[in-house]
């Protein structure tokens, strides 16, 4: 695991848009699996930006949604697939087929994991997976207590992922119970994972990632153990490590 340190969101995002558009420079039929949110919102932008400058090909690209709110309509402007759709699927005209989200309004959650982990042995496994980090160190919506080698499920979602959530993503109270996610053996098995923080609040939870131990009680921490993991953030995030 590496860790970089940028000077502020700008750069953070500038640098991790710029690895996504090399890896898929040097691999047209690249499988990217992606978290929404508010820390990769700017990456995604930029990514669009990139690809339409240096006129990238990406016929041939794979997008994978890192996780979704179960029970949430894709119409829901907090919804994870909203966020796709908006920032990067309608700018780059991308082709349904290139693209796979859980269905978080079907009434068979376990069949929609099951084809998620499906796609991904398909595809041979993950290229690039970009994630980010929440208040109880979680990863997409792999909750303390989750195994390493979990695939795809859907899981109970703590209080603070539920209140921080519904704060920051939605206008109306919604019910924020479950999440569907990809599992934390799909991001051991990606070929890189980069995980990307921003701001002070995030600052606690990037010290107990990257200096905290290797446990599943604090699943960010699993990126200790990914020979391909880069952890990047900016100087608020990185405040509180050791070395920087
Ligand atoms: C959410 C999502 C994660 C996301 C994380 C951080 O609950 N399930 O996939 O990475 O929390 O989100 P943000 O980037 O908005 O801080």
């Amino acid at each position: 695991m590496t860790v970089s340190v940028f000077e502020n969101y700008q750069s953070l995002s500038e640098h991790t848009a710029s690895i996504i558009t090399t890896d898929l420079k040097n691999k047209p039929a690249l499988t990217i699996c992606m978290a929404s949110g508010s820390t990769p919102a700017l990456t995604c932008d930029l990514l669009v930006k990139k690809i339409k400058e240096d006129s990238i090909d990406y016929s041939a690209l794979t997008f994978i949604g890192l996780d979704e709110w179960a029970g949430l309509p894709p119409t829901n402007t907090g919804s994870c697939h909203y966020f796709f759709r908006t920032k990067l699927f309608e700018p780059l005209q991308l082709n349904p087929s290139q693209y796979h989200l859980f269905d978080a309004l079907s009434d068979n959650l376990q069949a929609e994991c099951d084809k998620m982990d499906r796609l991904i042995t398909d595809k041979s496994g993950i290229d690039i997976m970009i994630v980010g980090i929440g208040m109880n160190g979680h990863i997409g919506f792999n909750e303390p207590g989750t195994s390493f080698s979990s695939l795809s499920h859907v899981a109970i979602l703590e209080e603070i992922t539920r209140s921080v959530g519904q704060k920051k993503y939605f206008n109306e109270p919604v019910v924020l119970d479950k999440g569907i996610t990809t599992g934390l053996q799909h991001l051991m098995n990606a070929e890189k994972v980069l995980l990307i923080a921003n701001g002070g609040k995030k600052a606690a939870v990037i010290k107990q990632a990257v200096e905290g131990p290797v446990t599943e009680d604090f699943p960010a921490s699993i990126m200790q153990l990914h020979k391909n993991g880069f952890v990047l953030t900016d100087t608020e995030a990185a405040a509180l490590l050791n070395k920087q």
